[in-house]
């Protein structure tokens, strides 16, 4: 008599089961000592997983402890303001992170008393929490099978299952947060979401993928089908707006003049120059965008730069002739966001008539001694030390 052919399902389930025990096995004995991982603190684990959110591991070390030594619990983040919030943050970009988690720690102490809830919709409902937090830290804090599928995850699953579609596309990723959660209901759900985090990070790299240390390469269809460097497919890219925006070095008797952003928005509550910001394109003439004086060759603005940063300068000390000033070029830096390029450039008036009064009502004056107490984007920060240097 032949031996009975293995049906389709058992195999399936052999392979389910050799992706989820053996690559959770892999990760016990193979992962990295992550300082979030010696913690089984939900908000610990929070901190972390909003921080590594588009932000490399070895960056958010530093930050991590420097913000758990500052804010130790969700009460003392709560109890703090904002801008001692973002101080801490400043450098790690995507400042918004730190503004939400901020409001969302005040919720937990004023809706659960302070107790980071374990139930994902309640969890889901604070700023800033999205389904990859919640799937994180639902997971690995309070070991709830709920999917954590992050560019890393997406990438492996697309492998392990060899699909060919777009993985930005809402029905392909639904599908890989299905397949993750039928694993999940298998698995000890710490330990598996963060094998498949650890997978993508060491194994299942973008570019030159690390097959041959692959644990779950026999159950992986694109290593079979020799396509695991060519996966994941992604929708292609819109090009990144391109920005100018043009500040002012206005420095009083007092200090230097500054202004906080708007709290919503790119770089929220963060601080920077008095600036103007506008398409790259309505400075396309070379021309228009600055002229080399002829004392030494510091560029001087002309045409729509002189004019957006005479309207700046009008904001800065309304009611004020400015009609006289020049405006030189003292510092230059780009700076690259997801989906927004800036190109900076910081002018000095000079030639600003005596008097000239500050609205204080829209700008803060600060001594140089008191720049760096504020919370600056990275942008700003490169820029006023360049000013500093120049401007001694
Ligand atoms: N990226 C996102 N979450 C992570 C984690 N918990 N460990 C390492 N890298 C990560």
């Amino acid at each position: 008599m032949n031996p009975p052919v293995p049906s389709m399902a058992s195999t399936d389930l052999a392979r389910e089961w050799s992706i989820v025990h053996i690559l959770s096995m892999w990760y016990r004995d193979h992962h990295r000592r992550l300082p979030w991982r010696e913690t089984r603190d939900p908000y610990r684990i929070w901190v972390s997983e909003t921080m590594l959110q588009q932000t490399r591991v070895e960056t958010v070390i530093p930050y991590y402890h420097a913000f758990l030594e500052r804010f130790p619990d969700v009460a003392a983040l709560a109890a703090s303001d904002e801008e001692a919030v973002l101080k801490c943050w400043q450098g790690l970009g995507y400042y918004s992170r730190a503004r939400n988690l901020h409001r969302a720690a005040r919720l937990v102490v004023e809706r659960h008393g302070g107790r980071i809830p374990d139930d994902p919709r309640a969890f889901l409902a604070l700023p800033g929490v999205g389904a990859y937090t919640a799937g994180a830290v639902m997971s690995i804090a309070f070991h709830r099978p709920i999917p954590a599928v992050d560019g890393n995850v997406l990438r492996v699953v697309a492998r392990l299952e060899n699909l060919c579609d777009p993985v930005d596309h809402p029905t392909v990723r639904r599908r890989i947060e299905r397949l993750v959660e039928g694993w999940l209901q298998q698995a000890e759900p710490a330990v598996f979401t963060q094998a498949l985090m650890e997978l993508g990070a060491v194994v299942c790299t973008p570019r030159s993928p690390r097959c041959g240390a692959c644990p779950v390469r026999s159950a992986c269809r694109a290593h079979r089908a020799g396509t695991a460097e060519d996966l994941p497919k992604r929708a292609p890219k819109r090009p990144r707006r391109q920005k100018v925006v043009l500040a002012l070095w206005c420095e009083t008797g007092e200090g230097v003049v500054v202004e906080q952003r708007p709290a919503d928005g790119l770089l929220g509550g963060m601080w920077q120059l008095p600036a103007h910001e506008l398409d790259a394109d309505a400075l396309d003439a070379p021309s228009d965008a600055g002229r080399d004086a002829e004392s030494g060759g510091a560029a001087e603005a002309a045409g729509p730069v002189r004019r957006a940063l005479m309207d700046c300068l009008q904001r800065v000390f309304p009611g004020t002739a400015c009609h006289a000033v020049r405006f030189v070029e003292v510092a230059r830096e780009r700076h690259v966001f997801t989906h927004l390029e800036w190109s900076v450039r910081l002018f000095r008036p000079e030639g600003m008539p005596a008097g000239a009064r500050v609205d204080r009502t829209r700008f803060r004056v600060v001594c140089r001694d008191e720049l760096g107490g504020l919370p600056w984007p990275r942008v700003y920060e490169k820029l006023i030390s360049g000013a500093l240097q120049m401007l001694i």
